[in-house]
C-alpha cells in the first residue's frame, strides 16, 4: 500500500519524524526488504535493528525513546573515507547518500517516518563490534529510525529564498 502522494509531495513532506512516530506498530521485515525503491547497497545494510524549540523538542522526544523504535536502518557501504581526499569522500559518501534518501522517499511513501540521525557517530566502532560490522572496512554512514507515523499528512519544509542559494554561472 502507499500513499497517494504526487513526486512533489513527496520530495516537500518528507520530513525528520520524531514526535509522530508510532511506536508500539510493529514495521514488517519485507516492507523494509521491499522492492525497486531500495538499492542492494540499502538491502544489505538492513542489519537490525534548523534550530528551533520544534526541533529540540523533538531531539529530546525520539532520544528519550529510542528504544521503543520498532526498526533501525542502518546504510553501511564498502570503504572508509576517514582520512581520503575530499574526492575521494565525494564519491563514497554520494553513493550511499542518495540511496539512503531513496529509502527515506519509500518509506514515506509507504506510511513510514524517518530521521536522518548521525548522533551515533561517535558510537561507530561499538555499533559495528555489535552488529558484527567489519569496521575497517565498512562504514556506518547514519542511522535512521523507522516506524509508522502517526497520521500521514506533513505539512512541506520551509523553503530558503532561491536567490540566497541559486549561483547562474558563477558564484
Ligand atoms: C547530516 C544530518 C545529520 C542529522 N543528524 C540528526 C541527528 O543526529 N538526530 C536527529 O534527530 N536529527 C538529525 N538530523 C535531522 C535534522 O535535524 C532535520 O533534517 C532537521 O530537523 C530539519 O527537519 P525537516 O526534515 O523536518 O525539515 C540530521 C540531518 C542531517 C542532514
Amino acid at each position: 500500500m502507499t500513499l497517494n502522494l504526487t513526486p512533489d509531495e513527496l520530495l516537500s513532506t518528507t520530513r525528520a519524524v520524531r514526535k509522530r512516530l508510532d511506536l508500539d506498530r510493529p514495521v514488517p521485515r519485507r516492507l523494509i526488504a521491499e522492492g525497486p525503491p531500495l538499492t542492494e547497497d540499502i538491502r544489505r545494510m538492513n542489519h537490525a535493528p534548523r534550530s528551533t524549540q520544534g526541533v529540540f523538542d523533538g531531539l529530546r522526544h525520539l532520544t528519550d525513546n529510542i528504544h521503543r523504535v520498532p526498526a533501525f536502518v542502518i546504510p553501511a557501504i564498502e570503504g572508509r573515507t576517514d582520512h581520503a581526499s575530499t574526492a575521494v569522500q565525494s564519491g563514497t559518501w554520494g553513493s550511499i547518500l542518495p540511496a539512503t534518501w531513496n529509502f527515506m522517499l519509500a518509506a514515506r511513501a509507504r506510511g513510514l517516518g524517518t530521521t536522518w540521525t548521525t548522533a551515533q557517530g561517535p558510537l561507530e566502532p561499538e555499533l559495528a563490534a555489535t552488529l558484527g560490522v567489519p569496521y575497517n572496512e565498512v562504514m556506518l554512514a547514519a542511522f535512521i529510525p523507522l516506524a509508522y507515523t502517526i497520521g500521514t499528512d506533513f505539512k512541506p519544509a520551509p523553503r530558503i529564498p532561491r536567490d540566497q542559494i541559486l549561483h547562474w554561472d558563477r558564484w
